[in-house]
């Protein structure tokens, strides 16, 4: 038997690692990713090595995971609950995806995560498994043992040679905390507290807006079917566009979030989160959209966002209908091209102008000033006139509204 482990490296999961392999009497395989969490891999190399593990996976994803679904997701301008930018939620069903792949190239009947019975994550991972490997075994140790404290998990480590300097790389954060290209995450300690603010110290990417520079940085960006493909002229691969504009907006204050969501599980929680180069993104791809899109085609993709956003939440990337909004939100993206100029200021993203050889916004139309003909005013009278002719029927029936 053998079981493909997601594993960090850190203390929680190499205590999965060995519980695994008493518990289940397997063979572990480590599967460790780089999602651009910016964090060293070699080590967890080293640990897995160390605990004897015989087939190792270390992968650098970045490239796959902001072009094939950071950048799709910001296709549709998508925010759950109105806020969140779904940094977590995003990368989990590519680490799905590929414990799968590594699960058939290793003959391995079972997979294995480190998320806990009480969150999301656990049902993206199971979801994307069982999606792409009907048979997949699951196995999910915070749902099945009894290490439920701190004190149990060092007694275990202790007692099964787990290497105790595993738990001090780095002081332990006080945040159960998730980072990736697009996000880092932070939940739990104080902020378990939703009236508590959180202290400056907890956020690593961003300066504060009132610690961010007091002259303005400008940026331009250029859009290509609805993805950045260059800033101030370079052009750049997704991974790159979002890793630059993380130090940009960083810099400048800006994607700090704090927020209590709806857990598809059912509870309210409380959480903080940092995606600076995100909500650059959301900003910039809503300007170059707001002149290249026809009307009717931008309402309809916004009265859908809010399920999209919630699909990808609840973890069901890897769905046929996920797949079908998705054929449909790149089909409206083919004139999405064009360029943003915005301004980055103490924690704000200003549009500052947008243009495109594909732009609607007809200056001719739209000025105030004479239009030459361009657009008949005695056309209004009866535009308004037939759309009223509902309520002055009602009305004339002594409707009240
Ligand atoms: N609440 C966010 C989400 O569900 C972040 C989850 C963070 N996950 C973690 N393992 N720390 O997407
Ligand atoms: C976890 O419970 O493992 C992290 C939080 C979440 O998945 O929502």
């Amino acid at each position: 038997k053998k079981v493909v482990l997601a594993y960090s490296g850190g203390l929680d999961t190499s205590i999965i690692l060995r519980w695994l392999e008493d518990q289940y009497q397997c063979e572990v395989v480590t599967f460790t990713a780089d999602l651009g969490q910016g964090e060293e891999l070699e080590p967890a190399r080293a640990k897995a090595e160390q605990m004897g593990v015989k087939e190792i996976y270390i992968e650098d994803l970045r490239e796959d995971f902001v072009r094939d679904y950071v950048f799709p997701m910001f296709r549709a301008n998508t925010l759950y609950e109105g806020e969140y930018l779904l940094g977590t939620s995003i990368a989990r069903p590519l680490i799905a995806k590929r414990l799968v792949e590594i699960a058939n190239e290793t003959g391995a009947d079972a997979i294995a995560h480190g998320a806990t019975g009480k969150g999301n994550d656990q049902v993206r991972f199971e979801l994307g498994a069982y999606a792409l490997k009907p048979g997949i075994k699951v196995i999910a140790p915070w749902r099945e043992w009894d290490l439920l404290s701190r004190e149990k998990l060092m007694q275990y480590a202790q007692t099964h040679n787990i290497p105790v300097d595993f738990a001090k790389t780095g002081k332990k954060s006080p945040y159960s905390m998730d980072a990736n290209l697009l996000h880092i995450s932070y939940e739990g300690g104080i902020l378990e507290d939703p009236w508590a603010e959180p202290e400056e110290s907890m956020w690593r990417w961003s300066v504060s807006p009132e610690n961010a520079p007091d002259q303005p940085t400008y940026i331009n960006l250029t859009f290509q079917q609805g993805d950045i493909v260059a800033i101030d002229g370079e052009a750049l691969a997704p991974h790159q566009v979002l890793a630059r504009l993380n130090q940009l907006g960083g810099d400048n204050g800006i994607g700090r979030l704090d927020i209590v969501e709806n857990r598809y599980v059912g509870m309210k929680s409380r959480g903080a989160y940092e995606t600076p180069g995100g909500t650059i993104i959301l900003r910039a791809h809503r300007a170059i959209e707001s002149i290249t899109l026809d009307r009717e085609v931008a309402h309809l993709k916004d009265s859908l966002m809010p399920k999209y956003a919630e699909l990808i939440y609840n973890g069901y990337w890897w769905s046929p209908e996920r797949q079908m909004m998705q054929t449909m939100i790149d089909e409206s993206q083919k004139v999405v091209n064009g360029e943003v100029r915005v301004k980055l200021y103490k924690g704000n993203v200003t549009v500052v102008g947008r243009r495109s050889d594909d732009s609607l916004f007809d200056e001719a139309i739209a000025t105030f000033e004479d239009d030459a003909g361009a657009y008949d005013q005695a056309d209004a009278a009866g535009f308004i006139k037939l759309n009223a002719l509902r309520l002055r029927i009602a009305a004339n029936k002594g409707r009240s509204v």
